[in-house]
């Protein structure tokens, strides 16, 4: 328990881009102080000082942090591979863990995390920070309350077209095996000599991260789940391949398709996922379009949501030109007849409504909820066994892609179904 005037203490586990964000948000919450920081690379650990002070004390090896009883939490940004074993280590030492997305390399990790959660009884929050945000959160309102009818499909992508957007990540002018701690990177990966490129940009390598799969599919699958209640497909496809970002050993295009079954929370619906780092423009775009039998709801770049409605009466059928003119009179005063106000305009998409949540800080409020559940045991918003489901199928698209066949999953026990 804390006191109200007592602060949650935490450390920063991977001090890259994404780390020093989440420390940013975390920090600037009330009672929530900063003490230390983790990172492979001594110029990120020289800049945690510079923001975070001198006395932030740093260090290489995570397991320093692990042994501090001083700190209550941390949040776990290293790259992929390290997620689960830093996780365990963390809420086996009595810490409470913010874990990146996706919450794991392998889904076979996934039990690890969830068991040693239950284990310690310490907070466990996955950072798909869009979960908390008001747009899903409208979203989900409007689709219970079927403003689009019963669900059909949904469409969902996140196109890049920059150099950053295909992780083409800055390598620093002093990057070398004395300021890199090549070995503590690599941790259980295979060895391999030195490689600034793999260090800096290891998102483009199978080795440490989870390509399109786990670093873009699943913020669109965290998306469909929160938005339906689903909690998960029970087949998965993907396709797609190396095209214009050639220096990776995963796909920079990337299709697939999941199918969804039924439950008591919506009919069963197909979902297709897409990723293209070299796209049209905008340079970046992202978003879900979920097609119901009654309309379409769109929610773009987590900010905006757009319903409009498309009343489908029976439609005149066009052909009927090609029929004898006394079937067209007959059938035009039969389809009159049940459609009195009916005109063509009221077969236009209708009522559009348009949410705007753009004064939202999804990232902050997520953050903002794990530290109310440590503190208060508000309920949490993004727990392992969410983080699984939607891990899980968005890294079997990995396994279908790279093995050229469907794959079968059960949501319910989060397994591969064989
Ligand atoms: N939620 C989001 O929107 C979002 C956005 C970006 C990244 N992420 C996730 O955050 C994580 C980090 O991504 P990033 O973009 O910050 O990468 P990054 O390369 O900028 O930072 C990762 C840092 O981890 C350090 N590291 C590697 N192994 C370590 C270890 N064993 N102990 C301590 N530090 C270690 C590296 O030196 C590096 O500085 C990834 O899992 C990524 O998927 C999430």
């Amino acid at each position: 328990m804390f006191a109200a005037n007592e602060n949650i203490q935490i450390a920063l586990i991977g001090a890259g881009g994404m780390g020093q964000g989440d420390a940013k948000m975390a920090t600037a919450l009330p009672g929530v102080k900063l003490v230390a920081a983790c990172d492979c690379y001594d110029g990120r650990l020289k800049h945690m000082k510079e923001v975070y002070g001198n006395d932030t004390f740093t260090t290489r090896d995570y397991r320093e942090i692990v042994a501090r009883k001083d700190i209550d939490a941390v949040i776990v940004a290293t790259p992929d591979h390290w997620h689960t074993r830093i996780s365990v280590d963390c809420l086996n030492a009595g810490k409470h863990v913010y874990c990146e997305k996706p919450m794991v390399h392998a889904i076979e990790e996934g039990r690890l995390i969830i068991e040693a959660q239950a284990k310690s009884g310490k907070v466990f929050q996955v950072g798909s920070q869009y979960r908390s945000s008001f747009v899903y959160q409208k979203a989900r309102e409007l689709f219970q309350a079927k403003a689009i009818g019963e669900l059909n499909a949904v469409e969902a992508w996140l196109d890049r077209n920059t150099a950053i957007g295909a992780w083409q990540y800055s390598i620093p002018t002093d990057a070398n095996p004395q300021t890199c701690d090549w070995e503590q990177f690599q941790g259980s990966a295979p060895k391999r000599p030195w490689d600034p490129c793999r260090f800096f940009r290891w998102r483009n390598f199978q080795d440490y991260g989870t390509g399109v799969a786990g670093d873009l599919f699943v913020h669109l699958l965290t998306g469909v789940h929160t938005v339906t209640d689903s909690i998960g497909p029970t087949r998965v496809y993907a396709t797609g391949g190396i095209r214009y970002w050639t220096d990776r050993d995963v796909p920079d295009v990337m299709l697939a398709t999941l199918d969804y079954p039924a439950t008591q929370a919506h009919p069963a619906f197909n979902v297709m996922l897409k990723v293209n780092f070299k796209s049209s423009l905008p340079e970046e775009s992202f978003g879900l379009k979920f097609i119901g039998s009654k309309g379409v709801m769109t929610t773009s770049s987590f900010t905006k949501l757009q319903v409009i409605r498309t009343p489908r009466p029976e439609e005149f059928d066009y052909t009927i030109d090609s029929f004898a003119e006394s079937t067209q009179k007959q059938l035009a005063q039969d389809w009159m007849a049940k459609h009195p106000a009916a005109t063509l305009s009221s077969l236009k998409p209708d009522n559009t409504e348009v949410f705007d949540a753009s004064s939202q800080d999804a990232h902050s409020d997520h953050h903002r909820n794990f530290y109310a559940s440590i503190r208060d045991k508000q309920p949490l918003i993004e727990d392992a066994t969410f983080g699984l489901r939607a891990a899980g199928p968005a890294l079997l698209t990995n396994e279908s892609y790279f093995k050229k066949k469907i794959v079968g999953w059960d949501p319910e026990k989060m397994a591969v179904k064989t």
